[in-house]
């Protein structure tokens, strides 16, 4: 496994495994074997609702001796509609059954963020989360972020693969130094970017597929990258990439597909509709 170190000093490994759209019983089942297959980073949300499933498959490494929880890196996500609500760290670790998580996310820039991100410095500030994100954060809802923040974030979490790697707002933050970890590493499962004739061929040459191309693409340009999966083949698959490097010549081809699409093109109106989605367990 490779690892970046963040501004504040923590190290979060390149490559984690994303439990989006999974349900609580595949997340079991895909977190469980991921450990066991030597990924360390796993990433959640609320509104995921598979938190406490995170929470099940991370004891059962723990209970049968495979790891140990600070060997883990755990990142979960404040919905926008709890972000008022003062219990809302401590609800969020109770779902998950931890007494910390490594970082802790605002999922979206929408209702009071800046309550949310006020939350995340608390739980910075007393050890409940060992460092601060924030998602999906562009434009106006960034510089708002980075200018009333007492603890800048350390980490992005942006849609971001080959078609788009947001060098504009990478750029931006580099002053705080707060790196990218990128969502839909695979297009969201699109079987239209693991046939980009470059990927095909690299993956020909490697002896590799294309998704395993692209997310050693996606660890060479410093994105912390998190496939989603609940195929133990995929997470294995997922986790083989590390024995291989892209040449710089290699890496300039794959930069020509940057900036060709985006899979998510809601409108702010529309992520504000859905970030005001109240979730089930809300009180
Ligand atoms: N912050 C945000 O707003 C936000 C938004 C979206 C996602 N995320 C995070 O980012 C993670 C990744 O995004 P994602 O899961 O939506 O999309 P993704 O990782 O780009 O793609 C997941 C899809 O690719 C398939 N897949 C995985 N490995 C494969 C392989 N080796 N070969 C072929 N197909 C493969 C999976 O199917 P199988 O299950 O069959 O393997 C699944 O359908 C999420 O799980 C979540 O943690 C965050």
């Amino acid at each position: 496994m490779e690892y970046v170190t963040l501004s504040n000093g923590v190290k979060i490994p390149l490559l984690g495994i994303g439990t989006f759209l999974i349900s609580p019983d595949d997340t079991i089942n895909s977190v469980y074997s991921a450990i066991k297959m030597g990924y360390r980073l796993i990433d959640t949300a609320n509104a995921y609702m598979n938190e406490e499933a995170v929470g099940k498959g991370v004891k059962r490494a723990i209970d049968e001796g495979i790891i140990k929880r600070e060997e883990l890196f755990i990142s979960t996500k404040l919905w926008p509609t709890i972000y008022e609500n003062v219990s809302a760290v401590e609800d969020t670790l109770k779902r998950l059954d931890m007494d910390y998580v490594n970082l802790l996310f605002v999922h979206q820039p929408a209702g009071n963020y800046m309550a949310g991100y006020r939350q995340l410095e608390k739980a910075y500030k007393c050890g409940k989360a060992k460092s601060l994100g924030i998602s999906n954060f562009y434009g106006e809802e960034l510089e708002t972020l980075l200018k009333e923040s007492e603890i800048k974030p350390h980490v992005m979490q942006l849609e971001a693969h080959p078609y788009c790697t947001e060098k504009d707002v990478r750029d931006r933050v580099k002053e705080y130094g707060t790196v990218l970890m990128g969502w839909y590493p695979l297009g969201h499962g699109d079987p239209g970017i693991m046939k980009e004739e470059v990927f095909v061929k690299l993956a020909d040459k490697y002896c590799k597929s294309s998704a395993q191309i692209i997310l050693r693409w996606a660890t060479q340009m410093n994105f912390i990258t998190i496939p989603g999966s609940k195929n133990t083949d995929h997470i294995r698959d997922n986790g083989d990439i590390f024995d291989f490097t892209l040449t710089d010549e290699e890496m300039t081809e794959i930069a020509k597909l940057d900036g060709t699409k985006k899979y998510y093109n809601a409108t702010r109106e529309e992520v504000a509709k859905y970030a005001a989605m109240h979730l089930p367990f809300e009180r």
